[in-house]
C-alpha cells in the first residue's frame, strides 16, 4: 500500500454532504445533480475511495496476525468494484460459479484467493473451482464433501477444505439474515463435523485444512462473534489431537453498520458509528477467542466495505395526496432496492438539492410497482418536494443492485463508480431490449 494512500483515506461514515453556492450534494466532490443529468436515473453512485478506505480500516484492524480479507461478493458485485478490491489484496467469499466467473474476470489471480461458501454447490460450479484452483472450498454438509471427493478425484486436483460449522450462536438481526443457529440451514453441528473431517482426511484428493462460520449478517455487537469463534478455537484444538492441523479459521461477514443518523443533513446529527472502533472491537473479540493458535484468519466482510459508499439517486415523479397521506412517487422502485420491503430496512432520504425554505412535511416515499409493499420509507418527515426533485436513498452500496430485479419489466439502474470529482459508468442501464432478448428468441 503506498504511503500517501493513508493519508487521503476516507475514513467518515459516509462520502456524501452538501456543498456549492445551492447546497447540493455531492458523493465525494461529483455532484448528485450533474451526475443525475448525465447519467439519468434511478443511478447507483459508489464513491471508490470511500470502499478502498473501509477495506483499509478492516484490514488494519488485523495487521498484527496472519490475515486474508475476502470480500463478500454477494455485497456488491459489480466487475470495477471487485477489479480495484483485488487490486488492493483482497480475496473474494463466493457463493456462485457466476460470482467465480466475476472474480476471473477481476483477477485470474485473485481468484486464488477466493473460497466457496454456500449450501448448494453444483458439480459444474465445484468443477469450475477445482479447475481455478481457489483458496478453500467452505463445505456446508456430508453429501457435498462426498460430492467434492468425487469431483476432485475424477479431475485429479486437490481441494482444500473448510468446513463451515453451525456454531448455534444467537446473533441479534432480522430473522432473514441471521444463520448460526441449529435450526437454520447453513453449516454443519459442530459434534457431528468430527466424524465429517475424519471422513475427509482419508480422501487422497481433500485436504481439511479448514473450519469456518457465519453467523449472520448485519450484527452491531462483537460479542457474538467472539463466542462463535471460541466453538470454532475449541474444534480447532480438539481436531489437532486426532492429526487434523487446521491451518485456516475463516470467521465470515456480518458486521455490521449504522443506517440511521446522518451526518449530511445538518451537520450536527452525527451517528454513533465509528468504523474504525467497530472493526477494532470486531478484531479484539476473535483475537480473544484466538489467542495462541497458529492460524491464518479469513474474513468475509461485505456490508461492511461497501453498505455506505453508495447511494441510489432517484427522481421524484409525483407528488401525491389522498387526504390521509402525501406521497412521493420516485422512478426508483422496490425491483431496485428491496431491502425496505423485504426487511422493513431503514434508508436515509436526502433532498438532493437542500432548501431550508421549503419547509418539511411527512411522506411515504413509494416506487411505481404495482405492490403496497414498494415503499422506501413511511411517515417520514422531509423535505417538501415537487415533481423533477432529486433524492438519495443512503447506504444502499450493499444488497442494493446485487437484490434488484426486472419485476414489473423494469430495465435495472445504472451505476457509476466516483473516484474524486469524475464518474465513471461501471454498468450501463439496462434497456427493454435487453430483457426481451432471451425470450424472443423462442417466440411462437
Ligand atoms: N459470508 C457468508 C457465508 C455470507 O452468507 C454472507 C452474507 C457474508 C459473508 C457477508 O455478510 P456481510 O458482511 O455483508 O454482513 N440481503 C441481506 C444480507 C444477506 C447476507 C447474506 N450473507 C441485506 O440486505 O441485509
Amino acid at each position: 500500500m503506498p504511503r500517501n494512500f493513508l493519508e487521503t483515506m476516507n475514513s467518515s461514515i459516509r462520502p456524501f454532504r452538501y456543498a456549492g453556492a445551492n447546497s447540493s450534494l455531492h458523493c465525494d466532490q461529483a455532484s448528485l445533480t450533474s451526475l443525475a443529468a448525465k447519467f439519468g436515473t434511478p443511478l447507483y453512485v459508489y464513491s471508490r475511495s470511500h470502499i478502498a478506505g473501509r477495506f483499509e480500516i478492516f484490514d488494519r484492524a488485523f495487521a498484527h496476525r496472519p490475515h486474508l480479507i475476502c470480500y463478500a461478493v454477494k455485497a456488491n458485485p459489480n466487475l470495477s468494484i471487485l477489479k480495484f478490491l483485488a487490486r488492493m489484496g483482497s480475496g473474494f467469499d463466493i457463493v456462485s460459479g457466476g460470482e467465480l466467473e466475476r472474480v476471473l474476470l477481476a483477477g485470474r489471480r485473485a481468484a486464488r484467493r477466493a473460497v466457496f461458501s454456500g449450501v448448494g454447490k453444483t458439480a459444474e460450479e465445484i468443477d469450475l473451482a477445482l479447475r481455478t484452483g481457489i483458496l478453500l472450498f467452505n463445505v456446508e454438509s456430508g453429501a457435498e464433501a462426498e460430492l467434492l471427493a468425487a469431483r476432485a478425484r475424477r479431475l485429479r486436483l486437490k481441494a482444500r477444505v473448510s468446513l463451515r460449522v453451525n456454531p448455534d450462536v444467537f446473533a441479534e438481526t432480522h430473522p432473514y439474515i441471521s444463520t448460526g443457529l441449529r435450526e437454520h440451514k447453513f453449516g454443519i453441528g459442530i459434534g457431528e463435523s468430527h466424524k465429517i473431517y475424519r471422513q475427509m482426511a482419508k480422501e487422497p484428493f481433500l485436504e481439511p485444512v479448514g473450519v469456518s462460520v457465519h453467523i449472520g449478517s448485519q450484527i452491531r455487537s462483537a460479542e457474538p462473534f467472539g463466542v462463535a469463534m471460541e466453538r470454532v478455537a475449541e474444534l480447532v484444538e480438539q481436531l489437532k489431537s486426532t492429526g487434523i492441523r487446521i491451518q485456516y479459521v475463516d470467521a465470515g461477514g456480518g458486521v455490521g453498520v449504522e443506517y440511521v443518523g446522518f451526518d449530511a443533513q445538518d451537520g450536527k446529527k452525527r451517528a454513533a458509528f465509528d468504523p474504525q472502533d467497530v472493526a477494532a472491537r470486531y478484531a479484539a473479540a476473535i483475537d480473544r477467542a484466538l489467542r495462541g493458535l497458529d492460524v491464518t484468519l479469513l474474513l468475509e466482510p461485505g456490508r461492511f466495505l461497501v453498505a455506505q459508499a453508495g447511494a441510489l439517486l432517484t427522481r421524484i415523479l409525483y407528488v401525491k395526496r389522498n387526504g390521509r397521506k402525501n406521497f412521493l412517487i420516485t422512478d426508483a422502485g422496490m425491483n431496485d432496492l428491496i431491502r425496505p420491503a423485504l426487511y422493513r430496512a431503514h434508508h436515509e432520504i436526502l433532498p438532493v438539492v437542500r432548501d431550508r425554505a421549503a419547509g418539511m412535511s411527512t411522506f411515504d416515499v413509494v416506487g411505481p410497482v404495482c405492490e403496497t409493499g414498494d415503499f422506501f420509507a413511511r411517515g417520514r418527515r422531509l423535505q417538501r418536494a415537487k415533481s423533477g426533485d432529486l433524492l438519495a436513498l443512503l447506504d444502499t452500496g450493499a444488497y442494493g443492485m446485487s437484490l434488484s430485479s426486472n419485476y414489473n419489466s423494469r430495465p435495472r439502474p445504472a451505476e457509476v463508480l466516483v473516484e474524486g470529482g469524475r464518474a465513471r459508468l461501471i454498468r450501463k442501464r439496462e434497456t427493454v431490449a435487453d430483457l426481451l432478448r432471451a425470450e424472443r428468441s423462442g417466440l411462437l
